[in-house]
């Protein structure tokens, strides 16, 4: 006898497959992607027009022994961080003082004045708190997380601002230049900045430090980005320079990569954004919109009354309202009812949500995360099999970012995803949590030049 189900069991059932045919990526199309990504590698590294700016960090991985006294400032997410380090050789390093600030609206959104001021007279604390004010030639290493196309290693010009930052006055300006004219300002006369990193290079520099396997970063966290060790010979672009060992680090940017199928709601979410037609794949993939999207989806299926029989509109109608960490948090819940789904809905004033929605609500979070790693494993293949055709050596991977480390189960949909792209050779593979890059990598770069 066939088992009877009911209308709403059957409507939640029937969005659950929607769901999928929208967001469900294939091994076919990991491939594609992968494939797509590569030869936009390719085009940026020759100059052509691509999505990805591949853009040559002028240094290349450290040798483990570079050593010495310097600072790391990290401006890129909601904190700014300012470290003082002790690099011992040997791929030792001593962490000697730390201090951190949450960065307001006032200066993500404000201008550039405002901002480099706030960041001198910050630098200008933590001297004198670890007592260095009076220490001569302090280098500090700059890890600065958004496009900047570099002309040296201590200089580069903002392409466009990401994530949530819009500040005035910086975008096709030197960031190393307005760093020191307010250092300048506040009377700071010996520090001088030594590298400017991108966050992902500096992740590449503290996982290579330690382990010479490691050719690749990635950043899955607010944004999304990723970094490798290239021959200069494959840099089209840079032709006739040289350097000791032949290579470079190259910041691929890959939070703008756009030869990728988008769904209704990612075009929606595209075009209400601060920089329509640009990061798509960040859209796709970083901590700064998956809540978004998965938000659109279920205001689509309140709309079709396949969530919540219609209802709590205006609570999830409203723009942002949910984080990526709800979703992190409801795919946490294993209870058959639902129950800390149900808590978390209160708190946002959801009113009523039976089982089925919340199961619901928990499968479109799956839905938009799995999407996420696979969409991630595939872009990474394209970067592996750039450097390694054929993936006949180990490859490090260190990854640094609050999705991949604390979102449950997207470390492990990424590790899955790159099985089946490569079987047994993923293997090959080694992702390595490498915390605080953008922080130790910005010094171990200083060190280097
Ligand atoms: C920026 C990258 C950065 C990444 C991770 C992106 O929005 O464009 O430069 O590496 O975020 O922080």
């Amino acid at each position: 006898m066939p088992v009877k189900i009911s209308v709403h069991e059957r409507s939640v059932r029937e969005s659950v497959l929607y769901q999928d045919k929208n967001f469900y990526i294939s091994l076919a199309q990991m491939r594609r992607i992968s494939r797509d990504f590569r030869s936009e590698m390719a085009r940026g590294l020759a100059g052509d027009k691509s999505s990805l700016k591949m853009i040559p960090a002028y240094v290349d991985k450290p040798s483990g022994n570079e050593a010495g006294r310097f600072i790391a400032l990290d401006l890129g997410g909601t904190n700014l961080r300012i470290l003082q380090l002790e690099l011992k050789g040997k791929g030792r390093i001593l962490k000697h003082g730390e201090k951190k600030v949450v960065l307001g609206e006032k200066y993500i959104k404000g201008t550039a004045q405002s901002l480099f001021d706030f960041i001198a007279g910050f630098i200008k604390d933590f001297l004198r708190e670890e007592g260095l004010e009076q220490t001569s030639g302090l280098m500090l290493g700059f890890t600065f997380s958004f496009p900047i196309q570099q002309s040296g290693i201590a200089s580069g010009i903002l392409v466009h601002w990401t994530k949530d930052f819009s500040v005035s006055g910086v975008v096709g300006k030197d960031v190393v230049v307005l760093l020191e004219a307010a250092l300048k300002k506040k009377g700071i006369q010996n520090v001088s900045v030594a590298a400017l990193v991108n966050d992902t290079v500096g992740t590449l520099a503290a996982g290579s430090y330690k382990d010479p396997a490691c050719d690749i970063a990635v950043i899955l966290g607010t944004g999304t980005n990723a970094c490798y060790q290239e021959k200069l010979s494959n840099i089209l672009k840079w032709p006739g320079r040289k350097s000791k060992t032949g290579k470079m680090i190259v910041n691929i940017e890959w939070g703008n990569f756009n030869k990728i199928q988008l769904t209704e709601y990612d075009r929606l979410l595209d075009k209400k954004s601060d920089n329509p037609g640009f990061q798509i794949l960040e859209k796709m993939v970083s901590g700064m919109y998956l809540g978004e999207i998965a938000r659109l989806l279920m205001v689509d299926l309140i709309k079709r009354k396949l969530l919540f029989r219609g209802g709590n509109l205006a609570v999830l109608g409203k723009e942002k309202i949910f984080k990526t960490e709800y979703m992190s948090r409801i795919e946490f819940d294993n209870s058959a009812e639902g129950v800390d789904i149900e808590a978390l809905l209160k708190g946002l004033k959801v009113a009523d949500s039976s089982a089925q929605d919340r199961l619901l609500i928990k499968s479109i979070c799956a839905a938009v995360s799995t999407r996420a790693t696979r969409i991630s494993a595939a872009v990474l293949a394209g970067v592996i099999t750039k450097i390694d055709p054929s993936l006949s050596r180990r490859h490090t991977v260190a990854v640094d970012g609050s999705v991949y480390e604390k979102y449950p189960g997207f470390a492990g949909n990424i590790e899955a995803a790159l099985k089946e792209l490569f079987g047994k050779k993923s293997r090959n593979i080694v992702l390595k949590v490498t915390k605080d890059g953008s922080g130790i990598g910005a010094a171990i770069i200083a060190g280097i030049v």
